[in-house]
């Protein structure tokens, strides 16, 4: 049994036919950059998630950085988000000179806590963002309200729930804006990098696009500094196939979340899953006694995990100076102490599940 963590071979496999005249039309085109293969996925994934307005960049992290520069983040301003997270999410807020406050999670869903953000908002706060942890959204309805009534940006960081649903929207539609990431194992994933950001906002669009652009609004006149951060041709058109398979992905990983959940159930606490979303499973991590053991015997086994996140944000060395000691967000350090997700793609096989999970009753035996 060779058991993949995520299959990119075995997903490649089934799109080749159409992935490769296609990628071969785009080179003879010319057209690398920009061009009628941005346009067409900018627009079936603004159609697809249900906002106004996509505009794609080279990956998930720089549409965190632009999104925060378009909502006018600076040196000094405080932005709240999870220390449960990828440091992608905190590392931007860093890089502007701005200052992550981090508020803890819940202990089921592991999202950003709402009911703890009000207590972290000063004059200085600006924007929040709320990551959908593993493909599960966070609680948009109570982080919307919370935002509209101190005048705060919410930024979606939805690099890991392409498809997931809140309440029926798409995950992405909810917040000022929203970022997406492309980066090959996501449940989305282009073959190299890629990202996006979502908003219904037409003037906050102008601005991503400009800022995204070197600060221009016209050629060779920069209103703004701004970055350089482009998804290209290749990947849009790869992307664009992709996304007409993503439904039957999604709900092949919710299948597989499903038959995980019935073999583990007594053994370890399994991933929990809000009646008001629909859960993607990017990742199916469950928590358990004796982590580090299991995880040795995994690997001794042939089987492929990882751990999602070891070191929460607040404890990480480069974020010391931010000054948060070990005890201050107790549930996010606990969650990562017992943390570990299995493989997980929408090509896992009955008998690649049963493997792994009786590898781990085995263990706990
Ligand atoms: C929660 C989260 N935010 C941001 C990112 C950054 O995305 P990228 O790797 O495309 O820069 C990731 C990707 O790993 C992520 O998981």
């Amino acid at each position: 049994m060779n058991i993949q963590m995520v299959d990119m071979k075995k997903q490649y496999a089934q799109i080749q036919s159409k992935v490769e005249p296609k990628v071969l039309d785009v080179l003879s085109s010319g057209w690398y950059i920009g061009g009628p293969e941005l346009k067409n996925f900018e627009k079936k994934s603004a159609e697809y998630i249900g906002v106004k307005h996509s505009i794609g960049c080279a990956n998930g992290t720089d549409a965190l950085q632009i999104s925060m520069m378009a909502a006018g983040v600076k040196a000094g301003d405080e932005v709240i988000t999870t220390p449960f997270t990828f440091i992608a999410t905190a590392e931007t807020i860093k890089m502007l000179g701005a200052i992550p406050v981090f508020v803890d999670v819940q202990k089921d869903t592991y999202n950003i806590d709402p009911e703890l953000i009000e207590g972290a908002i000063t004059s200085k706060t600006k924007a929040i963002i709320p990551v959908h942890l593993y493909g599960q959204a966070a609680d948009m309805d109570r982080i919307m309200e919370i935002a509209n009534k101190n005048n705060l940006v919410v930024i979606e960081d939805n690099a890991q729930g392409f498809g997931a649903k809140y309440k029926g929207k798409k995950l992405g539609s909810i917040g000022h804006m929203a970022t997406v990431s492309f980066y090959p194992a996501k449940n989305l994933g282009a073959c190299g990098d890629g990202g996006l950001i979502l908003t219904n906002d037409d003037e906050l669009e102008t601005k991503l696009r400009m800022i995204a652009n070197h600060g221009q609004n016209e050629r060779y006149k920069h209103q703004v500094v701004g970055v350089n951060s482009r998804l290209d041709s290749i990947q849009a058109a790869i992307l664009s196939i992709k996304l007409d398979y993503l439904d039957e992905w999604n709900s092949k990983r919710r299948a597989n979340a499903a038959k995980y959940k019935k073999a583990l159930q007594d053994i370890a606490l399994m991933p929990y899953e809000d009646k008001d979303c629909y859960h993607i499973y990017h990742q199916f991590s469950i928590q358990v006694e004796k982590r580090d053991e299991l995880q040795q015997f995994l690997f001794d086994n042939k089987i492929p995990n990882a751990i999602h996140y070891p070191i929460p944000l607040h404890l990480q060395v480069a974020f010391k100076d931010n000054n948060y000691p070990i005890g201050s967000f107790p549930i996010s350090e606990k969650i990562a102490e017992n943390i570990i997700s299995l493989p997980m793609h929408p090509d896992l096989k009955d008998e690649e599940i049963n493997f792994i999970t009786d590898k781990i009753k085995e263990f706990f035996q």
